[in-house]
């Protein structure tokens, strides 16, 4: 699995509320390789759940995406092509969210539910059960040859999510899409899922792009992390050298609003105040009425997402005064 092309690349995604309504993603770039996990980090309302959304054609229907080229590599030998979203449902392209009840039909049985995208795609229905088996028992679900008959009802949230993981895998995706699929768990079943997430990421080889507005999930599971505000990306890099080194004042505030990532306890700092509402964005940088490095520039330019070096950028006027942790 060394593609050297990207199993997905989308180029300046802009998502608004009908045709010229407001911007809710503006501009966002992104690519994942196969066997790689692109972590998108943020306070809720930042657009994650609408970028990720707007890869399976699946915005709200009062949303349209007004801009953006999206390219998919569906197998091993074949090339990246623009893609209609719709096509990579069940495709190639599988998705997992936060609340798996919302997914998972009360009135099917799991094997049955597990077995329905093939069924779908022709697969006779003796091959599809022994498929939905052994996929339970890969993502972990004790005792699958009684589980395939219960009711998701009967589950708890843990093996809920497990049987959507198996649901999302059974159509042998490239690109597993997961929008803060351990956020309703407690933290013992978000660490089993966090990994088997990424044993399937290394085993199968699969393009994953991982939602969070926690960034010590992220820190878990991601190689390359995007952090998104208001609707933007405003740094991104390899994970570690971003939280070594954040060059933009919200990936540091978000640092250190993470008690998991400081180890001994110290006081932490919330970002004070909170995100702009959308369409009502300040003038000139958008995070600045939060920022506590902001100056008189930072209100007259909204800076762009530029390249710092190798795989990192930050969109912040004063990014290189951060570099290696200085002060305002
Ligand atoms: N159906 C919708 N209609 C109008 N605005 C929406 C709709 N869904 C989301 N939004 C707005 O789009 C922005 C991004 O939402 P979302 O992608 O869900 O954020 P996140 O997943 O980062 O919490 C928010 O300001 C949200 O209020
Ligand atoms: S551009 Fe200015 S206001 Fe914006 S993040 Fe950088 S220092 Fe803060
Ligand atoms: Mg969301």
């Amino acid at each position: 699995m060394t593609g050297t092309e990207p199993v997905i690349e989308i180029a300046n995604l802009v998502i608004a509320a009908g045709r010229d309504g407001v911007t809710l993603v503006d501009d966002v770039s992104l690519h994942v390789d196969a066997g790689e996990c692109l972590g998108i980090v943020g306070e809720s309302g930042s657009g994650k759940s609408l970028t990720l959304r707007s890869v399976l054609g699946l915005l709200p229907p009062t949303l349209i995406r007004t801009r953006g080229t999206m390219r998919f590599r569906g197998r091993e030998d074949e090339e990246p092509r623009p893609v209609d979203p719709r096509d990579l449902r069940g495709h190639g392209v599988s998705m997992i969210f936060q609340e798996p009840m919302s997914s998972l039909n009360p009135t099917m049985r799991i094997g049955d539910l597990v077995a329905a995208g093939p069924r779908a795609q022709g697969v006779s229905r003796r091959a599809a059960a022994d498929q939905a088996l052994s996929l339970l028992r890969e993502v972990g679900v004790p005792d699958p040859e009684q589980r395939v008959r219960a009711w998701p009802h009967q589950l708890s949230g843990g093996l809920r999510q497990r049987v959507m993981i198996a649901m999302a895998l059974s159509v042998e995706p490239r690109l597993l899409l997961c929008d803060e699929p351990t956020t309703a768990l407690d933290a013992t079943v978000q660490d089993q899922i966090l990994t088997l997430v990424e044993r399937l990421r290394a085993e199968r080889g699969l393009a994953l792009i991982f939602v969070s507005h926690d960034l010590s999930v992220i820190a878990r599971v991601a190689g390359r992390t995007a952090v998104m505000y208001a609707g933007r990306i405003i740094e991104q890099g390899p994970t570690r050298a971003l939280i070594e080194n954040p060059r933009h004042p919200y990936t540091r505030g978000l640092i250190e609003s993470m008690p998991q990532l400081h180890g001994p306890p110290v006081r932490l700092k919330a970002i004070s105040g909170s995100p702009p509402t959308a369409g009502r964005l300040p003038s000139g940088c958008r995070f600045a009425p939060r920022c506590p490095f902001v100056v008189d520039a930072c209100r007259e330019v909204d800076p762009p997402l530029l390249s710092i070096g190798p795989h990192r950028a930050s969109a912040c006027l004063r990014q290189a005064e951060l570099n290696d942790g200085g002060q305002s």
